[in-house]
Parts: C-alpha cells; sequence; structure tokens
C-alpha cells in the first residue's frame, strides 16, 4: 500500500482537501495512506513557534531546520524516503515524473510556508524539489495535494476502472480528444454525427484526428514528439513481423525512444517503456550496439533483443539470458471465435491459484507480477463448473502471454479459447496482438499458427538484470 506522508503546518488543509476526493476515498478503501503531518508537534519552542528571521536580512520569516527534521526523522524512522519539496525553485511537475513517483512505496511531501525553510534541513533530508508551475502559492499544501493526486490515481484500484488511467491528455503525446454528453442538441448545436454511428471505428479514427488537430493547435512541443514516433512506427513497420514488439510499445504511447540511427532500410533502436521498466533493442552493428548499451537507464527490469551480437553486448553489460522465443503476431482486424464459454477477468481471490502455476515458473516472476497483473485487469481465466483450469495474460510490456491449463484439461480447446478471448480484447483497445513462445514449444507454437498468428523470421532473447548478491 502506498503511503503519502505530508509534513505541513497546515495538516486540516490536506486531510479536508483530499478527504471528499477519488484519493480520500481510495484511502478509506486502504488502497493507499495519506498521512498528514504537523510540523508544529516537533518544536521545541515553548510557544510553539516553527520561523525565524533569516540571516542577512530580507523581508518574511523562515520555517527552522530543527522541527521539520524532527517531524521528518518521526515520519521516516530511518528508512530511506523518497521526500519530495514543493517549491517553485523546484523541477517542473509532468505526467511522467507523476508515473515514476507512483512507483515508490512511500513518499514524504513537504510544504513551505513563509519565505521557504532552512537550507540546512533541505540538504539533509530532501530528494527531489518540485514546482506545480511558474507562479507562486502562498503556501506548498495546493501543490502537493496537486501531485497526490496526480500520481494516486495512477496507482492500480484507485480509479476503478482500469482503462480510464491510460486515454487521457498526456497519454500517447496527443491532448484528449472534444466529449459530449447527452442531450444530442443543446443551444442549436448538434453532436457531432460520428459519435452516433455506433461505429467503433470510425469513432476511433475521428478521435484520433481530433486530437491531432488540437495538439497541434495548442500544443506544439508535443505533437513534434508525437510526429516523430509515427515516423519511427512507419519505417519499423517495414519488417512488421520483426519489429512489431517496437511498433506496438510506440502506439501504445508506452515507449520513449531513447536512440534511432537510420541506414538505408536498416533502423537501430532504443526504446525504454519507463512503466515496464523494459528496453527494447534493434541495432545496424556493434558500434552502435555498444553506444546503444551504454544508454540502457538504471532501473531497466528486463531487455528484448533480436540480434545475437546485441545479445552478448549485453551478456558483458551484466545481463543474463531469460530465455530464447520466437515472436508471433496478429495482423487480421477480425475477432477470434471463443468455445469456452466459461472465461472472465480474474480478481484478486484467483492469485493463489495463477502464482501456484505460474509464479513456479523463474526467476523474476514471483508473486508480486502475477498480483500486479491481475490488479490491472490483464489476467484472464477458464473454469469448468466453477472451478478454475487455467489462465491467459497481458504482460506489462503489452505482449500476450502466460497461457497455461491444467494438464488433466488440456486437448479441449480451453487453452484456443484463452487466448482468443486475450486477443479479441487487445483488439477493442485498437493494439495488434503479438506474444512470445518459448522456443523448443512446439505445440504452443502450433495454437499460434492455428489461431492465425504469424511468426517472425528473427529469433528473441529476454535478458534480464543480474542482481549483485549481497555479501
Ligand atoms: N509553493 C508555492 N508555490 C509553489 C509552486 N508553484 N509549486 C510548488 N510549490 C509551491
Amino acid at each position: 500500500m502506498t503511503k503519502f506522508h505530508i509534513l505541513t503546518l497546515f495538516p486540516d488543509m490536506i486531510e479536508q482537501g483530499l478527504s471528499p476526493s477519488i484519493i480520500g476515498r481510495a484511502a478509506r478503501r486502504g488502497i493507499l495512506c495519506l498521512h498528514a503531518v504537523d510540523i508544529r508537534d516537533y518544536t521545541r519552542d515553548k510557544h510553539k513557534k516553527v520561523d525565524d528571521y533569516p540571516y542577512g536580512g530580507g523581508a518574511g520569516m523562515l520555517m527552522q531546520a530543527q522541527p521539520v527534521y524532527d517531524a521528518h526523522r518521526a515520519v521516516t524512522e530511518g528508512r530511506p524516503v523518497r521526500t519530495v519539496y514543493v517549491t517553485p525553485q523546484g523541477m517542473p511537475f509532468t505526467q511522467r515524473m507523476a508515473e515514476e513517483f507512483a512507483k515508490e512505496e512511500e513518499l514524504v511531501f513537504l510544504c513551505g510556508h513563509y519565505e521557504g525553510i532552512d537550507e540546512r534541513v533541505l540538504e539533509k533530508i530532501v530528494t527531489d524539489q518540485v514546482s506545480i508551475g511558474d507562479y507562486v502559492l502562498t503556501g506548498g499544501e495546493l501543490a502537493a495535494m496537486v501531485m497526490i493526486d496526480a500520481i494516486a490515481r495512477l496507482i492500480p484500484g484507485v480509479l476503478g476502472n482500469d482503462s480510464s488511467a491510460g486515454e487521457e491528455s498526456f497519454y500517447n503525446d496527443l491532448l484528449e480528444y472534444p466529449q459530449y454528453s447527452r442531450p444530442e442538441e443543446w443551444q442549436g448545436v448538434r453532436v457531432p454525427g460520428v459519435l452516433l454511428s455506433g461505429n467503433h471505428r470510425q469513432v476511433a479514427a475521428w478521435r484520433l484526428e481530433q486530437s491531432r488537430q488540437r495538439t497541434a493547435d495548442r500544443r506544439p512541443d508535443l505533437y513534434e514528439k508525437y510526429q516523430k514516433k509515427q515516423c519511427l512506427i512507419q519505417r519499423l513497420s517495414g519488417e512488421k513481423r520483426n519489429n512489431i514488439h517496437m511498433m506496438e510499445s510506440l502506439s501504445r504511447g508506452r515507449a520513449d525512444i531513447l536512440y534511432t540511427d537510420f541506414r538505408g532500410r536498416d533502423t537501430a533502436v532504443l526504446l525504454y517503456d519507463r512503466k515496464a521498466g523494459i528496453c527494447m533493442m534493434t541495432a545496424l552493428d556493434r558500434e552502435t550496439g555498444e553506444r546503444m548499451a551504454e544508454l540502457i537507464p538504471g532501473d531497466t527490469r528486463m531487455l528484448l533483443v533480436s540480434e545475437p551480437f546485441l545479445r552478448d553486448i549485453l551478456f558483458k553489460a551484466g545481463y543474463a539470458l531469460f530465455g530464447e522465443f520466437g515472436q508471433f503476431l496478429y495482423t487480421r482486424k477480425e475477432t477470434l471465435p471463443v468455445k469456452h464459454r466459461e472465461i472472465r477477468t480474474l480478481s484478486e481471490g484467483d492469485i493463489g491459484y495463477v502464482s501456484k502455476w505460474y509464479g513456479t515458473e523463474g526467476p523474476g516472476l514471483d508473486d508480486e507480477y502475477v498480483r500486479e497483473r491481475i490488479s490491472a485487469g490483464a489476467m484472464y481465466g477458464a473454469f469448468l463448473e466453477g472451478r478454475q483450469v487455467g489462465f491467459v495474460g497481458i504482460h506489462d510490456e503489452g505482449s500476450l502471454g502466460m497461457l497455461f491449463v491444467e494438464e488433466s484439461f488440456r486437448g479441449r480447446g480451453i487453452g484456443a479459447s484463452l487466448e482468443a478471448w486475450a486477443v479479441n480484447c487487445m483488439l477493442e483497445k485498437g493494439w495488434i496482438p503479438y506474444g512470445h513462445v518459448a522456443e523448443g514449444n512446439e505445440a504452443s507454437a502450433r495454437l499460434q499458427e492455428r489461431l492465425g498468428f504469424y511468426k517472425a523470421e528473427k529469433s528473441f532473447w529476454w535478458l534480464e538484470k543480474v542482481l549483485a548478491k549481497d555479501t
């Protein structure tokens, strides 16, 4: 459970500001914890004073170091907790920062008042200084609440509906399209006809075009980034089977481009999926491969590569082989028939079953991953008269996988139905389904082909970071 500690002189403001909101509701449901701490409780001054004049003169008062330090110590109890000082002198707060902070289990927000806080305590406890914009507020509380709201809504379960955190402003570098609700005509203005057509594909195309136009008009900086990604997708589409993982990461708005180099028809690319901590790479030659290896972010958990020489460079850079895979993609738009009737999205109560059959399977695939995938609504189970017999899922970087059917229930088309179900879910989101099948798993490879998947010519290697052993 993510914990937010807010060090403030106005704890009521935080409690009253957040408690009626969706974030407050999530706190009551035990999904997160909001802990407002009154810095004044930690003063050693008998008049409860927490401020004093600045040395060197100047207007106003400063918050003193000692009460802030003691409040921080009381909250963190020596744990190394990321501590954000909200200040107009900080780095501008962005969606990307919100995503990064949402990965933390515990965060401290320090709200300043008066003319600021004694620099010495900031140097001791603060890890990040962040501003919500180029304007000055009377204190940090409103800014902290803005940040907490943006971070907390990314925590699985907070919004209830898992798809709603994805498709909105700043997703995929485009601003959101305009929306309309009833009545169909209001003050003489009608809802655009396409939205009443019931044709999902046309609606999606219209929305995308509106998003593009809006972004080009209002945020040319974002639009340039979007166009850069579109150009790369276009280039990669020359070898769709080999590159579908990168095309999908880009078009689903998951990946940042850390490196590209084009030579003729060949492309070197390093993509980084921040949320999943995954890099995808393809290189022209050893030299570009080595250059790219230096750009891999430190918190990369796993890497997907499709050239043997790149794999070998990464072995030397401290990554270990997780496995060799074939890449399969489903390029048709038609949904697949699902013959088995009892299939549903898995929920918390199903974690035990999935972990039993999946969690034992290899390094890095422990309970935590299954738990996260289930709470993201990305796993589906097959049942026979109410008893679970198998499952399938969508991995955090977006590939289809984790297909499993208990041995005694195999050969009845349950696996095919599970996979068809997942394919249909992906198609509904406008994705091109793709997945990886371990080299040598002939039964699964045959199933992919039967369902209409194509296989990439290249082989793929998943690599994982080797964690330094404690000595
Ligand atoms: N405190 C006062 N103004 C602020 C701002 N713009 N951002 C963050 N904290 C603040």
